[in-house]
């Protein structure tokens, strides 16, 4: 541990951060950090941490259910560089005594305005048009083919009415779209004007053209949007992600493409990511992105610097703002 009151905490970064984000980090901590963007596997991870007081991780490091239990003795904070932390296990970090912090709200708006560019891109066919143009195909276009498919005007369904469900309810409103959401509990009118809650999933689903899944991977959500959830969207509906590829199951989703019960789907993240299921590379109406919703600068550097704001509160002596194991 850092010497109390002298050393400052020593703080592993698994990997390479914003350049004001490394430099309050070297500031502020004994920070190791990764300039190379070298991907750490969970055994470097846990071979560094011994030499470290706390661990700024993200959720694209790889750590599995073994990672918290084989954690050095050492560590006493894990900041991650992400709203979700389905990668991390709370009552695991909560039984070693070590707290966990996340980013809630900076990366908001950049993941809501993913979200709308999926549902564009996936609905007006953005990757097939896209690919015409590069590989000089335009010829082929006619007055009736390819078409893509409407969005403004249209019914949209969001799985979960979080912050980002909110954002991208808001963006909605903009295209004309009836907003339908389904969340464990209706949130205020005020945060969601004009939607129509429905307290079973299954009820909203046959009412939307579009489903957008904004919830968090959890024991309940994981696999919700299943081979039965699919079939009672109407035909033609599109489907975006933006949440965790876990909430989605590939096996349904890649038969209701390939049999055309949904029109098409926008997915910027995938269960096993960066791995997937080389049969979404095939489908012509998919639009695929790299786990993209916070990649903007400006959104990268709030999630580092509300990182690094949690970890000084943590080793002030106060309670991270965005503390998510019990104090
Ligand atoms: C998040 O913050 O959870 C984003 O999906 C990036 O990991």
């Amino acid at each position: 541990m850092a010497a109390a009151g002298s050393a400052k905490p020593r703080i592993l970064v698994t990997r390479k951060m914003m350049p004001d984000v490394e430099a309050r980090l070297s500031r502020d901590f004994l920070a190791t950090l990764n300039p190379d963007d070298r991907p750490m596997t969970r055994d470097d991870i846990l071979r560094l941490a011994a030499a470290h007081d706390g661990l700024l991780l993200t959720s694209f490091d790889k750590l599995g259910p073994e990672f918290i239990p084989a954690l050095p003795p050492s560590i006493r904070i894990i900041a991650t560089h992400s709203v979700g932390y389905d990668h991390l296990s709370i009552p695991q970090a909560e039984a070693r005594g070590i707290a966990v912090t996340n980013t809630p709200g900076v990366l908001t708006d950049a993941t809501a305005d993913i979200a709308l560019l999926l549902m564009l891109g996936a609905a007006r066919g953005a990757s097939w048009g896209d690919r015409m143009v590069r590989e000089n195909r335009w010829g082929e276009t006619t007055l009736v083919s390819p078409m893509g498919f409407d969005v403004s005007g249209r019914r949209l369904g969001i799985l979960g009415m979080g912050r980002i469900g909110q954002a991208v309810a808001k963006r909605a409103r903009a295209f004309g779209m009836a907003i339908h959401y389904h969340a464990r509990k209706p949130v205020a009118a005020e945060q969601a004007p004009g939607a129509a809650y429905h307290a079973r999933f299954a009820d909203m689903l046959p009412n939307i053209d579009f489903l957008s899944v904004n919830c968090a991977s959890t024991a309940d959500t994981r696999g919700m949007v299943n081979a039965e959830a699919m079939a009672l969207l109407p035909r033609g509906a599109i489907l975006v992600n933006t949440a965790r590829g876990d909430i989605v199951e590939d096996e349904a989703l890649i038969a209701a493409l390939a049999s055309g019960h949904l029109a098409a789907a926008g997915l910027d993240v995938f269960r096993g990511e960066p791995q997937i299921d080389p049969r979404y590379r095939s489908l012509e109406n998919v639009f695929l992105l790299p786990h993209l919703g916070s990649a903007t600068p400006r959104t990268r550097s709030a999630m580092g610097h509300k990182c690094i704001d949690n970890l000084e509160q943590f080793f002030r002596g106060e309670r991270p703002a965005d503390l998510l194991t019990r104090a």
